[in-house]
């Protein structure tokens, strides 16, 4: 088995609870969803990626867990999901679940006991989570759910003192200063191993530890703590790998790769927002900017990038100019607005333009690290902003015309949430069979480009020289692995453009079009047009 096998992938990123209900019972589940293997196989991703499937009051969407170590009744059972694991793995895709170590649901037996001195097992919970007598302390640690919560500290009066939350208030933060909740999270690291998954995507990683006169983010003592985990992982399972949520920036981000001895992968935050400033803007520069100040990472390493996920589109790492700019013009209904982000989708996003969302995607697939798409979007699903918080991107997956979109058999109003039925995004327009039968749809674009990834490592393990034309609309890069060069152009204007781009020494030559195959003569520049939102992926 390749063990930087997460090098090369696409992931798909899906919500067990939306994508397929095999009991018809209005909720999404593990049969479900492993039913609908062919189509994620079919699709040519290499990596399955479910948000939360613990128990959990689901008060938000399992990032509230009250039980390490089982699924969720509403998904199925623990072996619901080994058989997951089987058929996912007989179709060469791989399995990736959640990790929730920050905190856990109020409800969870372990708070419980934490905030009750009258409990019998008070002794031993009583330090699991972060007390003190005032609201007061870590006063500099910023507010994440600025919507929701006035403060990181909420009172329980059963304890008669106040806790710690980074999260929503029924999301208590463990202690980590506690040696049994150090070796508790490795319990439930080597649980879900156990189950066969192939990759673990680590929640809320910065925020481990709090230390006075900081802002309790990426403190050395949490670095320690997750070279702890990478080592156990290391000796017990070193095929397994280890994604990690640090929305930060890159600079920062760059001290959980380690010395390659933290986490495998992290996501690329600051890189998303400035993909949506360069295609409002028609130009690259803060794509350049934003590359500049991403450091090396180490050779085993990669990072993770997306366009959307089930989350807001976050403007937290962007200036405040950047963040005006965004939201103004891609958020300009104060209902698409939530903490410091944009609650919509990508298709919504992109005012539904083909040409945009191709040009999104092209750029993701063949820009640095492993793409993650959002389930939906390979479609151009919609969002429904009438739902709250972020319900409205987590809508049923759209699989035909159907009753309920072909996700479930329940009667509608037995539906977790409605299926999108209005019109440019509802499911009789926009659904799976549809776009299966139709050879121009996005969906079936989408699986050429994974099939054309697919055959150039390039993509996920070469260099990246951009080629900064003097025509800023032209976002084009060099990605160079072994003996091969690719050399990838992208038009982020609406309108045609020409371009002469210099080709660097000893690769002028023939390109051809690794989409269409043909070939071209060029001499020491190649000389292009492009379409509006136009884009070409060449071999030279
Ligand atoms: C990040 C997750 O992506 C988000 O959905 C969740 O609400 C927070 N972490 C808290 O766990
Ligand atoms: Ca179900």
């Amino acid at each position: 088995m390749r063990q930087d096998w997460y090098r090369d992938a696409v992931f798909y990123e899906l919500y067990v609870r939306a994508f397929a209900d095999g009991n018809g019972d209005g909720i999404g589940d593990l049969a479900g969803l492993t039913a609908r293997l062919d189509y994620l196989q079919d699709l040519g991703v290499d990596a399955i990626w479910l948000l939360p499937i613990f128990s959990s009051p689901l008060r938000d969407d399992g990032y509230d867990v009250s039980d390490y170590f089982d699924v969720h009744p509403d998904y199925g059972t623990l072996e619901d999901l080994r058989t997951l694991i089987e058929q996912a793995h007989r179709r060469g895709l791989r399995l990736v679940v959640e990790l929730i170590p920050n905190h856990t649901s109020d409800r969870h037996p372990w708070f419980q006991a934490s905030r009750d001195p009258d409990h019998p097992d008070h002794a031993t919970y009583r330090d699991w989570y972060v007390w003190s007598e005032t609201a007061d302390r870590y006063a500099d640690a910023r507010i994440i759910f600025l919507d929701y919560e006035p403060s990181n500290w909420t009172y329980d009066p059963r304890r008669g003192a106040y806790y710690w939350h980074r999260f929503f208030s029924h999301q208590p933060d463990l202690n980590y200063d506690h040696p049994a909740v150090q070796e508790m999270m490795l319990e439930v690291v080597r649980f879900w191993i156990d189950q066969g998954v192939d990759g673990i995507r680590v929640d809320a990683t910065p925020y481990l530890y709090e230390r006075e006169g900081t802002n309790c983010e990426n403190l050395p003592e949490t670095h320690t703590y997750f070279k702890r985990l990478r080592a156990f992982v290391e000796s017990y399972a070193p095929h397994v790998m280890l994604l990690s949520e640090a929305n930060q920036w890159p600079e920062d981000v760059r001290a959980y790769f380690g010395d390659g001895d933290e986490f495998h992968m992290n996501f690329h935050f600051p890189l998303m927002p400035r993909l949506f400033i360069a295609l409002a803007q028609g130009e690259y520069e803060p794509i350049r900017r934003i590359l500049e100040r991403t450091p090396e990472i180490p050779p085993s390493c990669q990072w993770g990038t997306f366009l959307r996920n089930h989350d807001e589109l976050t403007l937290e790492m962007v200036t405040p100019e950047e963040r005006a700019f965004l939201w103004d013009y891609y958020a300009p209904d104060p209902r698409m607005r939530l903490n410091l982000g944009i609650r919509r989708r990508l298709a919504p996003l992109l005012g539904n333009d083909g040409r945009r969302i191709r040009l999104a995607h092209s750029i993701l697939l063949t820009l640095i690290g492993s793409p993650f798409l959002y389930y939906g979007d390979e479609l151009g699903m919609g969002d429904l902003i009438t739902l709250p918080d972020r319900a409205g991107v987590r809508t049923p997956m759209q699989w035909d015309d159907g009753p309920n979109a072909g996700f479930s058999a329940a009667p509608a109003g037995r539906l977790y949430a409605p299926v999108i039925d209005a019109s440019v995004y509802g499911y009789r327009q926009v659904n799976v069979r549809r776009q299966r039968a139709d050879p121009d749809s996005l969906l079936n674009w989408l699986r050429r480009a994974l099939r054309i990834r697919r055959r150039h490592p390039a993509f996920g393990r070469g260099s990246l020289d951009l080629l900064l034309p003097e025509n800023r609309a032209i976002l084009a890069y060099l990605r160079r692995y072994g003996e091969e060069t690719l050399l990838l152009v992208h038009n982020l204007s609406p309108e045609a453009q020409e371009v002469d781009l210099p080709l660097p020494a000893g690769v002028a030559g023939r390109p051809a079009d690794l989409w269409t195959g043909e070939v071209a003569e060029v001499g020491r520049s190649l000389r292009l047009r492009l379409e509006g939102y136009g884009f070409r992926w060449l071999g030279l």
